[in-house]
């Protein structure tokens, strides 16, 4: 029978905003001709029968995944459960003869990228790495006008991503808030941007020399309090949220809470966070490529601007994904020719998450027949070399010494 010919059975392991969401109910809205839940997996029980009803589907229930695997022998594993436990499930689905399909980062440690990659060698089965962004047209226009050699060869890329008092502050409400959840945002976060550096120049990153600082969040925070609901300065406090006001946050986290003690609206200025919120990195790529790179987390706009400058030319983009003017619902690539002139693309932003890139890559990955002659689908490898990167970044903001990526790849007792 053609691999096709009937639905791919999906096992969902983390059934928070993202598996419910983008891979549960869009998922099905999107891809389920060619999809079907044969299993859910999340280690609270109350999450996962709401997140069951939210997506709807009939499929079993399973609060350790491994038991999951093993009942319902899926033909891929969907992981999207918190960032440092990604290793456990992929591995597990690997060793089980399933293929995967995880969210980013791949993973938050060398060790674990290792045992990883490791597990795909040995198993032969396939790793994908959700690096949604590859997959926005915009970035896939981009990807093309460097194809193209109009810029002729990149020498250095300028890369500053901006998260505003919004989107910034939910990471600190939250788990990613700690090193050993996340990574850090450089890796939590900056995996995207890592990895579309990496597709963009098709080199591999060599060394990092990076900072880091918290300025904002945490212990420089003037008060503090548990979290937003019970807040004795919730009145004086920008970054307060009424989690009930947003029904689906309200409805998958705040009474699942019950049962671990998991708050979507943690106080942001908690003493004991750990990671930085004002990020930079200097890059230096096997190609030569000289990369400036930041991460700011308490922004008034959100989102980046990134610049490929060229032995004959610059490309550049300044995206917006909010910001307290008005701006029009496209993207726009400039591209600029030394002593000649500048080309403006202008870009639709598509519906779905990310301007279209979640459901481009879920067709990528379901759609019968679908093509990939940009490369944009990433595998273990992508996932490990752009955790790494940020690995190395935050070693290097520690040390105040530049590290180099590749030997990360290596066991430590390696020749
Ligand atoms: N690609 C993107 O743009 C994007 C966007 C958002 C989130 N993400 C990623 O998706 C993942 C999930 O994000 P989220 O915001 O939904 O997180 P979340 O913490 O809200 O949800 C994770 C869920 O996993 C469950 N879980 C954790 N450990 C488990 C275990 N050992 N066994 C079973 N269940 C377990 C938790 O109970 C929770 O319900 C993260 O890795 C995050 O980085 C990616």
């Amino acid at each position: 029978m053609n691999e096709f010919a009937r639905k791919r059975r999906v096992a969902l392991v983390g059934t928070g905003h993202r598996g419910a969401g983008t891979w549960g109910r869009e998922l099905l809205a999107n891809c389920g001709q060619w999809v079907e839940f044969v299993g859910l997996c999340d280690r609270n029980s109350l999450r996962l029968e709401r997140a069951r009803a939210a997506i709807g589907t009939a499929a079993p229930v399973f609060t350790d995944p491994h038991a999951m695997l093993s009942a319902t022998t899926p033909d891929m594993l969907i992981v999207c459960t918190r960032d440092d436990t990604h290793a456990e499930m992929i591995v597990a689905a690997l060793e089980a003869g399933v293929d995967l399909l995880t969210e980013k980062p791949m993973t938050t440690t060398a060790e674990m990228c290792r045992r990883i990659l490791e597990a795909e060698r040995r198993t032969g089965r396939r790793v994908d790495v959700g690096f949604n962004y590859r997959f926005s047209p915009t970035a896939k226009t981009i990807k093309e006008v460097l194809l193209s050699g109009e810029i002729g060869e990149i020498v250095s890329v300028d890369f500053h991503w901006y998260l505003d008092v919004q989107h910034g502050a939910d990471y600190f409400r939250r788990w990613h808030a700690f090193l050993t959840h996340s990574g850090s945002l450089f890796v939590h976060k900056a995996t995207h941007h890592f990895d579309l550096l990496n597709w963009y120049l098709a080199s591999d990153p060599q060394e990092v020399f990076a900072r880091g600082a918290l300025h904002h969040y945490g212990r420089a925070g003037p008060f503090r309090g548990p979290r937003c609901k019970t807040c004795p300065h919730a009145s004086i406090c920008d970054f307060h949220i009424d989690i009930g006001r947003d029904p689906w946050l309200d409805m998958l986290y705040e009474d699942p809470s019950r049962e671990d003690g998991y708050f979507r609206d943690a106080c942001v200025f908690r003493e004991e966070i750990d990671i930085f919120d004002t990020m930079s990195a200097a890059i230096l790529y096997e190609s030569g490529v000289q990369v400036s790179y930041s991460l700011n987390t308490f922004m008034p706009i959100e989102g980046h601007h990134l610049a490929f400058n060229g032995t004959k030319g610059r490309v550049e983009i300044r995206q917006y994904e909010r910001q307290a003017w008005e701006t029009p619902d496209e993207d726009e690539i400039l591209v600029m020719r030394n002593f000649g002139a500048a080309e403006r693309i202008r870009i639709p932003h598509q519906p779905g998450g990310h301007f279209g890139g979640d459901l481009a890559l879920q067709r990528m990955l379901f759609a019968p027949g679908a093509t990939d002659p940009l490369g944009q689908r990433a595998g273990a490898r992508a996932g490990a070399i752009s955790v790494l990167t940020g690995v190395a970044a935050v070693e290097s903001a520690s040390t105040g010494q530049p590290v180099k990526v590749k030997p990360l790849l290596d066991e430590p007792n390696a020749a």
